[in-house]
């Protein structure tokens, strides 16, 4: 969380800044900062609130200087405040930085330095950080930064300018991320690569324990003992308009518009003629694939519910022994990991640190990892290795829409493929699945063709006191992430439940002002999920039904209906989550939320 950029070179320092700051927006958003260094005198602006404010103060001040340095923040240790924001400055004015992360021993930093009398300013453990560096800076920044590394614990991204070293920024990892860019004469680094690529597409990901000094004629990247060593450059294949709005007003909105697109380009190249071929992105012999007993899927928030999605899906394809774990849980529990286990990790950034320590531990246990994430060159590809990239473009609204699509296309044929490699999946079953799949894409046009009926059941039920979400089967999952994206978005409760475990207890809540959203898509469960929807009709709550087109049967139990298009059994959790995001959109949108930054929340959570 927070987000972090840095500038060396001919621009317009402040500007270059504060651009690149509000890219990083979503990944914290309660205050915001900048440094620059001018005639060899640290200056620093912050402010609570956000960037277009900070960018309000650096206009009236005239604030400018040669190179610089900016932070957006998510709160961890430290109120918000402007006392809190980022950057801090040693006592003595030599050092700035910014942070993100989290100093696990700050507390015991800042008693030690206190008793040999440097003051701090903030309640943040970054400070601890930068009056570290203040106390042991003799003119060699390497040589102070290298201490700091053996003195501090925890997770961060540092970027640090000293005040007598010109056009010279310093960055250093461990934990969390940050991505290095060089153009001709000029130096950039960020938090996220979508941040730099109006600049250059040609960056460095920095790995852990490594720090680097960047300058207008290049970057030198060191180890944390000072040694410098060569590292190869990666040329990014997005491009700056992907990370644009447009002409949608959220990019929420545009992220779900970008569906049907996102589910072909994932498709491309791993479909021809009704069968699936994972074989140039995965490496692995059928032997190899026969050989694993186990699958774990380990995942957090929207992708934790792909991977429920993914299960479901696989289930049915083939003979599979599966676990779908919350990341945050998977490492602390007792789980049998082993090399005969296959685990695959998903996660849209590659950066959410529950997930990379729930790989790290798999691998270590002698576990094959695989991981499926949006962001190539993200820590957890660099370090799991074998990967399937979602080629959805950058996603920058703080709620997973086009990834979670994207993801459960690459779940799908994952599935399919694992199954076919170890002689489970019949070829018609390919067949009907893959040729479904590739329809998918118009399908889920035709559910966005509903928008404005979808915004109009949003306006009828924008004051409800919560929601209840309800399927059975494969229609549980987007069950799941509807009332995840309403949480997210409305800060309206919401919760999803099978459908038949209503009645064990959740009924109870039931009323008149506690609508109830019912996936009942018309396959053999349909009857089944009918019951449920006259439970709750019993109890008087507003109905709201995801049916399928041509069922005349559902506006018996209600007016309320999106009608979706008919798909294969298996391929519903596309079709019915869409109209479940649309939905939770306008219901923000019409409680006048913030839907591209939700409070509390931030895009990338790199912190446990
Ligand atoms: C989704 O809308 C959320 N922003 C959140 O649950 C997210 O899916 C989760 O933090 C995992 O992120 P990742 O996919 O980048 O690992």
């Amino acid at each position: 969380m927070c987000g972090i950029m840095g500038y060396v070179g001919a621009r317009d320092i402040t500007k270059v800044i504060l651009d690149g700051l509000a890219k990083h927006e979503y990944r914290g958003y309660d205050s915001a900062g900048i440094a620059v260094v001018k005639d060899r005198e640290i200056h620093e602006l912050r402010t609570t609130g956000r960037v277009s404010q900070l960018a309000k103060k650096v206009a009236e001040e005239h604030f400018t200087g040669e190179f610089g340095i900016g932070h957006t923040r998510w709160a961890t240790h430290g109120g918000v405040s402007e006392m809190n924001a980022h950057p801090h400055v040693s006592s003595d004015n030599r050092v700035v930085l910014v942070h993100n992360g989290i100093i696990e021993n700050a507390r015991e930093i800042r008693a030690d330095l206190e008793a040999h009398g440097i003051k701090f300013h903030s309640e943040t453990d970054t400070e601890s950080a930068v009056q570290y560096l203040g106390y042991v800076y003799e003119g060699d920044p390497k040589a102070a930064i290298v201490k700091l590394t053996k003195r501090v614990r925890g997770a961060f991204a540092l970027v640090i300018m000293f005040y007598d070293r010109p056009n010279e920024i310093w960055v250093a990892r461990k934990g969390s991320p940050l991505v290095v860019g060089r153009a001709d004469g000029e130096g950039f680094c960020a938090s996220d690569p979508t941040a730099l690529l109006e600049y250059t597409r040609d960056v460095w990901f920095m790995d852990d324990d490594e720090m680097a000094k960047i300058t207008k004629e290049g970057c030198i990247f060191y180890d944390f003992h000072g040694d410098a060593h060569e590292k190869k450059s990666m040329h990014l294949d997005w491009d700056a308009a992907m990370a644009t709005r447009g002409s949608y007003p959220h990019f929420m909105l545009k992220e779900i518009h970008e569906q049907p697109d996102v589910v072909a380009h994932t498709l491309l190249g791993r479909v021809a003629d009704g069968a699936v071929d994972l074989s140039k992105e995965l490496d692995w012999s059928e032997a190899k694939i026969k050989g694993w007993k186990k699958i774990h899927f380990v995942a957090c928030g929207t992708s934790h519910y792909a991977t429920v999605t993914a299960a479901r899906i696989m289930e049915t394809l083939g003979d599979f022994e599966i676990r779908t774990e919350v990341a945050s849980e998977y490492r602390y529990r007792n789980i049998p990991i082993d090399k005969d286990t296959l685990a695959i990790f998903v996660s849209q950034s590659g950066e959410t640190a529950d997930t990379l320590h729930a790989a790290r531990l798999a691998k270590s246990r002698g576990a094959e990892c695989l991981v499926i994430t949006n962001v190539r060159g993200s820590t957890i590809h660099r370090e799991v290795g074998n990967a399937i990239i979602t080629p959805a473009g950058p996603e920058v609204g703080v709620a997973a829409t086009k990834t979670f699509t994207a993801q459960i296309t690459a779940l799908v044929l994952l599935g399919l493929y694992l199954a076919k490699m170890r002689g489970e999946l019949d070829k018609d079953t390919e067949h009907r699945l893959v040729t479904a799949l590739m329809d998918i894409p118009g399908k889920l046009a035709s559910v966005l063709d509903k928008e404005k009926d979808i915004e109009m059941l949003a306006r009828d039920f924008a004051d409800a006191r919560g929601f209840f979400f309800i399927g059975r089967g494969l229609a549980y999952p987007p069950a799941l992430e509807g009332a995840l994206k309403l949480k997210e978005i409305s800060y309206l409760h919401a919760e999803a439940y099978p459908a038949g475990e209503m009645k064990h207890g959740p009924i109870a809540l039931l009323d008149k002002e506690l609508p109830v959203v019912a996936l009942v898509p018309k396959n053999g469960l349909w009857e089944k999920t009918v019951s449920n929807i006259e439970e709750s009709m019993a109890r008087k709550s507003p109905i709201i039904a995801v049916a399928t087109e041509g069922d005349d049967e559902i506006a018996n139990y209600t007016d309320h209906i999106i009608f979706t298009p008919e798909t294969e059994p298996e391929l519903f959790p596309f079709i019915g989550v869409v109209p479940l995001q649309l939905f939770a959109y306008y219901i923000a949108r019409q409680r006048g939320c913030d839907i591209d930054m939700p409070r509390n929340l931030a895009k990338s959570v790199t912190v446990e």
